[in-house]
């Protein structure tokens, strides 16, 4: 660990993608609110996985709704050395970034989608993963100058805290079944938005309503009586905080982009919600 409690990217393993809502700034505070002692760790909206690469638990349970993601994942676990291969090959120009953009993930290998989604992801605008309606990563080309593409070091890292993971492509609900008595589940849904203009929960074709807020609630109120540690990251707002006045509520505080465009820049606080 450093000094401002953030572990050192380059000795620990980390993030291989970036994803919106990436909660590695927050991870010095969120320190507080982890269980010293649990049995099966469980993250049901995945996305960059900051705080799974931060715990590395021994046994971990990984899901997302995303199979893009979910399959990434896999490659990295299962055949780091040739996804770090086939990485060596994409060039960062916008010709072959729209070319790689239309290809059809189902029509790739799952090797060949990794690569996609990865190389997509380091080249787009923001590294903000984003589908439209009918499900199509639609981000545009983010004109960087020197992306870092293959990170050979980074994915083996990653790639080594995988070994042993279960990874599934599954709804948020799922972990009702899947967690047991003693084990800890971290939730950090698409945000519920602080107003109109700062929405983004198009991770997927479908956004994350207010019903779904109120059907997390109800998950971790099963998982509550399952006899789980239980922890939620969310905005700050009315609706989260009344959905959640039975637990314990704090709040922390992060930078994220306020602004559509990304260029306002400003601390927000967000809320940590546990169960003990
Ligand atoms: C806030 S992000 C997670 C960020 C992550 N904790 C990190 O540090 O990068 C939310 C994730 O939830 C996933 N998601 C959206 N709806 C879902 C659902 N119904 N069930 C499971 N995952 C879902 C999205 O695909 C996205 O990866």
């Amino acid at each position: 660990m450093l000094d401002s409690g953030l572990p050192d990217r380059a000795i620990r393993p980390a993030p291989f993608l970036k994803w919106a809502g990436g909660k590695w700034q927050l991870l010095g505070q969120y320190a507080r609110f982890i269980p010293e002692r649990y049995g099966t760790y469980h993250e049901p909206f995945l996305g960059g996985g900051a705080v799974f690469f931060h715990l590395l638990p021994q046994r971990a349970r990984l899901s997302d709704i995303n199979e893009e993601l979910i399959n990434c994942y896999e490659m990295v676990r299962n055949r780091v050395e040739d996804l770090i291969k086939a990485l060596q090959g994409y060039p960062n120009d916008r010709e072959t970034y729209y070319q790689v953009r239309a290809l059809r993930p189902e029509d790739l290998s799952p090797l060949k989608r990794a690569c996609r989604l990865i190389f997509l992801n380091k080249t787009c605008f923001n590294g903000l993963y984003r589908e439209n309606s009918r499900g199509r990563f639609n981000t545009p080309f983010g004109y960087y100058r020197a992306p870092a593409i293959c990170n050979p070091e980074g994915l083996r890292r990653a790639s080594q805290a995988l070994q042993g993971v279960e990874l599934r492509v599954l709804s948020f609900t799922a972990c009702i079944e899947q967690a047991e008595q003693g084990d800890f589940v971290y939730l950090d849904p698409p945000y519920y938005p602080v107003s109109a203009t700062a929405r983004f929960t198009a991770y997927t074709g479908r956004n994350f309503t207010e019903m779904d807020q109120e059907a997390l609630r109800e998950v971790v109120d099963a998982l509550d009586r399952k006899g789980c540690a239980v922890m939620v990251s969310n905005s700050d707002t009315p609706l989260i905080r009344r959905l959640y006045r039975r637990y314990r509520i704090e709040r922390v505080w992060a930078f994220r982009a306020i602004s559509a465009n990304g260029s306002r820049r400003g601390p927000i606080s967000e809320l940590v919600i546990c169960n003990r």
